[in-house]
Formats: C-alpha cells, sequence, structure tokens
C-alpha cells in the first residue's frame, strides 16, 4: 500500500519507518525541511534506538517531502500524526491537526480514486468524527465514510522502544465507523501477527486515552503506598512484585520512585481531566493521580535535606536527566523539577545524562554538565533521577545518595542511602 504519513515526529516518523519495515511505500511529510533533509540522507530525525538503521534498511520505500499536497495525491491513506501542544487548561491545541485536515481535504477534492485518512495524534474522544471529519469534507466537497475514509488509529509506542512496540504490539486499534475503512487499515496491518481490535472511532479515541489514565494512575497508586511503606520501613518493591503476580492486577507499572513524565502521560491526563470538565464530568482520581505525581519530586528534596539541611554552597550531583532510560527526551521529566528546588536552595548543581544533557541544558543553562559520572559522583550528594543501565556499574562506596529510581547497586554500596518510597 501507499501511505503517507502527515508529521514526522516522535510518533510519525516511527511509524511511517515501520510501516516501510512491514513493505509498504511510505511518504513522510513535514513543514520542517532539516527533517526532510535528514530523513531523504538515511538518517533519523529524532533519537530512537533502532530507527536509523530501520530507514536505512528499507530506503527504498522511504521518501520524505514538505509538499503534503503532492504526498497525499501520490498515496492511498494518510495518517495524521502532527503535535497536540497543550493549553493552559490542559486541554490540546487541535490547530496543527485542523491545519493538516484542511489541507488534506483540498488535495483530495483533485483526487479520483479513494483514500482514506486516520487521525494517528492522540486526541479526546469525539475529535476525528466531528472535527477533523467536516473540516476534510469543507475541504474535499466529499463525504467522509462514503466518498473518503475516516478513522483513528492511536499508537501504544514508548520511547526508547518505539521500534519493537510498534512491530510487535500488544494489539492494534482499529476505530472506524464504514467497513471499507476497517478492512483498508485491517490489511495494513496484517503482516504484523497481532490482535486487531475494530471498534467505533470515539471508543478508540477513548481507548488511548484510558490506557494512559489507567498506567498513569498505577504509577501514582503504587507512590502513594510506597510512601506509607517507607514511613513503615516495608520495602515496597516486595508489596507491588507480590500484588502484581495476581491475575487480575499485573506486576507492570508499579515501580514506585519520582514519578512519571513524558510527552504523554502528564499531557494525556491533563487532557482527559479539561475534556470531562467540558463535558460536566470532574475527574477526580486522576486529578489525585496528578497531585501525587507532582509531590513525589519534593519528597527527593527533604530526605537530601534530612542529610544536608542547608543547600546553600553545597554541590550536589544529578544522575539522569531524561524522563526515563533510552532516550533523550527531557519533556515533562521529574529531573526538571528536581533541579529547579535545588537551584532554588542555592545549591550548585553538576549533572550527567548519556543523552539529555543538551535537551536539559536548554532549560537549565546555569547547571554544570558533566562529560562523565565521576564529577557527579564526587558531589555532597548524589541524585538519581534516571535509571539508565550505565549507573549500575558506578562505584557508590562512601557517598550520600538520594536515590529516586531505586538503583540496587547504590542501595548496597552508599554510605547513606535513602530512596523515596523504600
Ligand atoms: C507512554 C505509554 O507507555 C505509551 O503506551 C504511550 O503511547 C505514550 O506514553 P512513554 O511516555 O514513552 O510511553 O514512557 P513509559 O515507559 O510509559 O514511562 C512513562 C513515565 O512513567 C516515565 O517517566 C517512567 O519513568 C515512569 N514510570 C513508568 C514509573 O515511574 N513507574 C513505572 O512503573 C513505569
Amino acid at each position: 500500500m501507499k501511505i503517507s504519513i502527515i508529521g514526522c515526529g516522535y510518533v510519525g516518523c516511527v511509524t511511517g519507518v515501520c510501516f516501510a519495515d512491514l513493505g509498504h511505500d511510505v511518504v513522510l511529510v513535514d513543514v520542517d525541511p532539516a527533517k526532510v533533509r535528514a530523513i531523504t540522507a538515511g538518517q533519523s530525525p529524532i533519537y530512537e534506538p533502532g530507527l536509523e538503521d530501520l530507514i536505512r534498511k528499507n530506503r527504498d520505500r522511504i521518501s520524505a517531502t514538505t509538499d503534503l499536497r503532492v504526498a497525499v495525491g501520490s498515496t492511498d491513506i494518510t495518517f495524521v500524526a502532527v503535535g497536540t501542544p497543550s493549553r493552559e487548561d490542559g486541554a490540546i491545541d487541535l490547530s496543527y491537526i485542523l491545519t493538516a485536515c484542511e489541507e488534506i481535504g483540498q488535495a483530495l477534492k483533485e483526487k479520483e480514486a479513494f483514500h482514506t485518512v486516520i487521525i494517528k495524534s492522540t486526541v479526546f474522544p469525539g475529535t476525528t468524527k466531528e472535527m477533523a471529519g467536516p473540516v476534510l469534507e469543507r475541504g474535499s466537497g466529499k463525504m467522509a465514510g462514503k466518498d473518503f475514509g475516516l478513522g483513528s488509529n492511536p499508537e501504544f509506542l514508548r520511547e526508547g522502544s518505539a521500534v519493537r512496540d510498534c512491530l510487535s504490539p500488544d494489539r492494534i486499534v482499529i476505530g472506524a465507523d464504514d467497513p471499507r475503512t476497517a478492512g483498508i487499515l485491517g490489511d495494513l496491518y496484517a503482516p504484523v501477527g497481532a490482535a486487531v481490535l475494530v471498534t467505533p472511532v470515539t471508543t478508540a479515541e477513548m481507548i488511548k486515552y484510558t490506557s494512559n489514565a489507567v498506567l498513569a494512575a498505577k504509577i501514582s497508586l503504587a507512590n502513594e503506598i510506597g510512601n506509607l511503606c517507607k514511613r513503615l520501613g516495608v520495602d515496597s518493591r516486595e508489596v507491588f512484585t507480590v500484588v502484581g503476580m495476581d491475575g487480575r492486577v499485573s506486576p507492570a507499572f508499579f515501580r514506585t520512585g519520582i514519578g512519571f513524565g513524558g510527552s504523554c502521560f502528564p499531557k494525556d491526563v491533563r487532557a482527559l481531566i479539561a475534556g470531562a470538565r467540558a463535558h460536566g464530568e470532574d475527574l477526580k482520581i486522576l486529578r489525585a493521580v496528578l497531585e501525587v505525581n507532582e509531590e513525589q519530586p519534593k519528597r527527593l528534596l527533604s530526605l537530601l535535606q534530612r542529610h544536608i539541611p542547608d543547600l546553600q554552597g553545597k554541590t550536589i550531583g544529578v544522575l539522569g536527566l531524561a524522563f526515563k532510560p533510552d532516550t533523550d527526551d527531557v519533556r515533562e521529566s521529574r529531573a526538571i523539577p528536581v533541579v529547579a528546588d535545588l537551584l532554588a536552595a542555592g545549591a550548585r548543581v553538576v549533572a550527567y545524562d548519556p543523552a539529555a544533557m543538551e535537551n536539559f541544558r536548554r532549560v537549565f543553562p546555569q547547571v554544570t554538565y558533566a562529560p562523565a559520572p565521576d564529577e557527579v559522583l564526587e558531589a555532597d550528594a548524589v541524585l538519581i533521577l534516571t535509571e539508565w543501565g550505565e549507573f549500575e556499574g558506578l562505584d557508590y562506596r562512601g557517598r550520600i545518595v538520594i536515590d529516586g529510581r531505586r538503583l540496587e547497586k547504590a542501595k548496597d554500596e552508599a554510605a547513606v542511602y535513602e530512596g523515596v518510597c523504600w
């Protein structure tokens, strides 16, 4: 099949390259010529393990352009994977999606062959049908579900393992209100060999938000119980390992610590709360999920101050700035509030991260970025904020370590060790 993907961000890039790997011809579209140039040169415009290799491997099936109309005109199916920035009230800004749909509509006006448009970006339930559809219809003069296909196909990619998640997913969700769109998407994904669930369009959108809300809630619930475990001298990891063995629960996403960050969980939970509010529903549990997540990094600071009450003039080492390992992404990283609090308390911060220092430097130019972890370990105390594998190989003996991610080696070796929930 011939596929165009609008938006070469994280989701668009990974999805497009994986479709090419499944044997489809893919045109990636972005307004940023630098991204288009990178892809054309066989380079990945984003940091994601394995992606560049896959681009090179499938080079003859991947092209990139800034010309949306030509891309739509020359393909059978278009995925919209543009950004949805957060608005002040937590709801998402749909302007990129709607602009893309306007242009796709124009392209469809001139096109005779049947075309399918799929919204891949995460949007509040109802958006595809009630907003994207009418814009496409107006632009093209055609009817959704009849003259062109319209559907929703949410992604469940985790940064750092996105290629694996895309090629071997737990399930594929196809939101389609007409059988033709459902059939086209079903054929497209057939080579993946995963379970395919076909639902109404709005249900697919709801599944995506619910999925992230449940996972985020698991983490905050684990953290809240973990905080109590710490007070009682109980090992929260032992508790959640055993609780997770209950088949009704699953052990995943019970890792306690300084909480969740990234481009999805905080934003999607906020957007769900804001969207629900507009529909007259107050999502109280999800509000608490965010509240717990904001408090966890503060606990790390209080633990540090148990050992160094006055941080003024002290050097504090920070290991890990990315919101999780194997990514250079610092969006909503828990390192942001921790470093902000350290600086506000007058500490000098020396930080090391294997991939995210450049991105973090844009937020905090006043931090000292160490080329290797040794300098960080020399500080008055060391905070562990991301559980990168390479931190397991460091020597923590004689150090004061305050750990937000539970690194066993640091726990065993440090002279003084404090964990947030254990
Ligand atoms: C997430 C979802 O997993 C994915 O399905 C969705 O499409 C996008 O959002 P991602 O943001 O890449 O993916 O990261 P993920 O691995 O889910 O971790 C998110 C955050 O939660 C990280 O900051 C991580 O450190 C934290 N986390 C995760 C915990 O604190 N405890 C856990 O048990 C698991």
